[in-house]
């Protein structure tokens, strides 16, 4: 099979082009690199299964081209991260809305199946014990950039799940919760790279808010395999599937073992959100996610905890050093 992947220099994506490239399927990778580096792909650059593409999924041209050239779409470009979707809203909407319904287009021209990546931001606000895949949704203002990131990737489902329905086009849809590893940057706030590029640093380990706030992390080995039994799967068409770890954890507990885990000697220190974020902000206390669907459908769950995370996370960056 000839996948295309787009954001494929990201985090997530160039570990699944690794995955795909290494059971000897083929892959083309579309990415600005916004957010994605190069040398995420340095695995799978040098071999004949891969190429490059550096372009935008705003390119409808291009987006339309690789996309005929494929068997296969793997949708995993967008604009990321607490802080650009902050900063910079407009881009972000664009990117995540009107990327995604070019690649939906294309693959509707040629008849090609596609996977879209969505997040457990779609959930907003709520923040209710563990969340299913027909959890309610719960956003603030559509004038705060904040929510604007799960506004575009509840959009994006929708087009997905709707050009499945109307059209008949094969899409699959997947929930990404918290998923940490090696190649993730801390400097969009993802919290676990940030945690442990400080304590490698023996600087502060800045908490936002009182730090009782929980999450899930999963390690993008297990999601990457999770997401390859999507791709595989019949009985994945025209569904949506949440995957994560499902063990919480505080974030000021996070902090402490990754102290821990680390051997460091920083102190952790506390920042409120509005200093970290800009007044208004808002966050959710809690994220869990409910895996139950993934589990009785695909057979999958998640294999790595925390501690593997932390190991791999410092490995790679003191190689990256
Ligand atoms: N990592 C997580 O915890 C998480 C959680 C939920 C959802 N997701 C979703 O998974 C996908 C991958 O996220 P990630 O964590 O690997 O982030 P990432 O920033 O590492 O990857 C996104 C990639 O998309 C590229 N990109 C951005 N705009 C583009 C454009 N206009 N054209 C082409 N490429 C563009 C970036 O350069 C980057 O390589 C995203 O869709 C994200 O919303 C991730």
């Amino acid at each position: 099979m000839k996948y295309l992947i787009t954001g494929g220099a990201g985090f997530v994506g160039s570990h699944l082009a690794d995955a795909l490239v290494g059971r000897g399927d083929s892959v083309v990778v579309l990415d600005n690199l916004s957010t994605g580096v190069s040398e995420n792909l340095a695995g799978v650059s040098g071999s004949p299964l891969f190429k490059y593409f550096s372009g935008s999924i705003l390119d409808e041209a291009l987006v339309e081209e690789l996309v005929g050239s494929v068997d296969h779409v793997l949708h995993l470009a967008a604009a990321v991260g607490v802080f650009n979707i902050v900063d910079r809203p407009l881009e972000s909407l664009t990117t995540n809305v009107r990327g995604t319904e070019n690649v939906l287009a294309a693959c509707k021209k040629h008849g090609k199946p596609v996977l879209i990546t969505s997040s457990s931001e779609i959930y907003g606000k709520n923040s209710s014990g563990p969340l299913n895949e027909e959890s309610d949704r719960i956003i603030g203002s559509p004038l705060k950039s904040r929510w604007s990131y799960s506004a575009a990737k509840g959009l994006d489902e929708s087009l997905g799940y709707f050009y499945f329905s109307e059209f008949g086009l094969p899409v699959r849809l997947v929930r990404l919760f918290n998923t940490v590893g090696p190649r993730q940057v801390g400097n969009y706030g993802m919290v676990v790279p940030r945690f442990v590029s400080a304590a490698l640093d023996g600087a502060d380990l800045v908490v936002y808010g009182d730090g009782k706030q929980s999450r899930c992390f999963a390690h993008v080995a297990d999601v990457v395999a999770a997401l390859l039994l999507v791709i595989d799967s019949k009985d994945a068409v025209g569904q949506v599937f949440n995957i994560g770890n499902d063990r919480e954890i505080s974030i000021m507990e996070l902090a402490q073992l990754v102290i821990a885990k680390t051997g460091s000697s920083s102190a952790i220190v506390s920042k409120s959100y509005d200093d970290a974020y800009g007044a208004g902000f808002e966050d959710m206390s809690r994220r869990v996610p409910d895996i139950l669907k993934i589990k009785r459908v695909l057979g999958w769950s998640p294999k790595l905890g925390l501690e593997e995370i932390i190991t791999d996370i410092a490995t790679h960056l003191k190689s990256s050093k």
